[in-house]
């Protein structure tokens, strides 16, 4: 497999199954990344997973992400609405990069309603739970292809 994605969880989705399913659902990050896995073998993806609940370590791993994957797909959960470094560190990619977010932060409170990377990524997949991963990776994969 040549194409490599990574996948980076920001803060408390490590707690998904446990966290406010009503909005984000009762399956664990570890399924999810189990469905990721399972969809890059039918697309010839290897995927790697990072999960961080603090902003610089997720910055890190961004900035050493830089040349080593074909694609990005990143939920910086709270950070998405606050974040200028990690829209900074996201600028230094040059692959396709997808932003996930499991609820529809456009039906929720207004401070969620803005996110600080949207206008720097490829594109963005809101609201359709974790199913949303897995349509980011159709995503990256045409976006390859193209
Ligand atoms: C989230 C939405 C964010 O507003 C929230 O802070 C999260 C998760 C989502 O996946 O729906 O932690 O990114």
């Amino acid at each position: 497999m040549d194409v490599k994605i990574l996948v980076i969880h920001g803060p408390n989705l490590n707690m998904l199954g446990k966290r406010e399913p009503g909005h984000y659902g009762t399956e664990t990050m570890d399924e999810i990344n189990r469905q990721m896995t399972q969809k890059g073998l039918q697309l010839g993806m290897k995927v790697d997973f990072y999960q961080s609940n603090c902003e610089g370590q997720i910055i890190d791993r961004i900035q050493s992400a830089c040349d080593q994957y074909n694609g990005l797909i990143i939920n910086p959960a709270a950070y998405t609405h606050t974040s200028l470094a990690i829209r900074d560190a996201l600028l230094l990619l040059s692959c396709p990069v997808v932003e996930v977010h499991l609820s529809n932060i456009y039906q929720r409170e207004s401070f969620r309603r803005h996110s600080m990377i949207a206008d720097v990524v490829s594109g963005q997949i809101s609201g359709f739970g974790s199913n949303g991963y897995l349509l980011a990776m159709d995503a990256v994969f045409q976006l390859l292809r193209s």
